[in-house]
């Protein structure tokens, strides 16, 4: 029986299996991971970019990095591993995908049951009074965009320094406490809280099979099951398979 093989039985055989990604799994879709070599944080200092004490200090200076972000986030398109989930999720195999991407590319793709462990770019809210507001009523043509109170408007994505919103974080530690397989796709598991939900899971005795072309954070004894492939070329198998048992 092949890698490809074992983890579709894997698959089919669990009770109430979720997914972890990560920045990876949009990498085919033309968005760079943020610690590969051209990734995010290669271009920018995540200290001074990425942090929630930045924004507060130059809100103009981390909206340039944000529009350029979301300006790609908006033009791309889901790749074959975010379909195949979406797909998973309508077989009634996949119960929830936990993200910590913010480009909205796992409902793109079609699943539903999407938990944005670090926010996402279609709302944004005032920083100061936390007024919200659409993507779409914000206008950026001077930057940063200003609310009614005087407060810098900032997306709706989580910096370094914040914490997770907080139904995010308890459904996914739920899904962690609760499921029986976790596939981990595309994450370097170097960011907690995110990273501590595979051990969660693991610890209780969930399997945890992570799809990742290298190496990544998750202790090598929490994992079952290592697909050495980019997350669209290793959907795309294990999707072949699960269509033949379909049939
Ligand atoms: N398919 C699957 N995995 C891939 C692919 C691919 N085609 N290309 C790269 N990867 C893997 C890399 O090997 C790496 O392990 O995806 C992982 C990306 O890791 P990071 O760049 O660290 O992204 P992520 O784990 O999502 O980062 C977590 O850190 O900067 C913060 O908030 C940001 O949500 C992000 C968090």
């Amino acid at each position: 029986m092949n890698k490809y093989h074992r983890f579709t039985e894997l698959l089919l055989q669990s009770r109430y299996a979720v997914a972890l990604t990560g920045a990876g799994i949009s990498v085919e879709s033309g968005i760079p991971d943020f610690r590969g070599s051209d990734g995010v944080w290669a271009k920018y200092d995540p200290l001074e970019y990425g942090h929630i004490d930045s924004f507060r200090a130059d809100p103009a200076k981390v909206w340039n990095m944000l529009v350029e972000m979301r300006a790609l986030v908006e033009s791309v398109s889901p790749n074959d591993a975010h379909y195949a989930l979406g797909e998973l999720e309508r077989l009634g195999v996949l119960k929830m995908v936990i993200t910590q991407n913010v480009d909205s590319l796992h409902q793109r793709g079609g699943a539903s049951n999407v938990v944005e462990f670090h926010g996402n770019f279609r709302g944004m809210h005032c920083d100061k009074c936390r007024r919200p507001y659409k993507s779409s009523e914000v206008s950026l043509a001077e930057l940063p965009p200003l609310c009614a109170c005087g407060g810098p408007i900032r997306p709706d994505v989580v910096l370094f320094g914040e914490g997770i919103p907080e139904q995010a974080y308890s459904l996914a530690f739920d899904a962690a406490l609760k499921c029986d397989l976790m596939i981990v796709v595309g994450t370097s598991a170097s960011v907690a809280p995110a990273s501590d939900l595979p051990l969660v899971a693991g610890r209780r005795g969930a399997r945890i099979v992570e799809i990742n072309p290298e190496v990544s954070e998750l202790p090598r004894e929490v994992t079952e099951m290592h697909i050495m492939e980019p997350a669209g070329a290793a959907f795309r198998n294990i999707m072949k398979i699960v269509k033949s048992f379909a049939h």
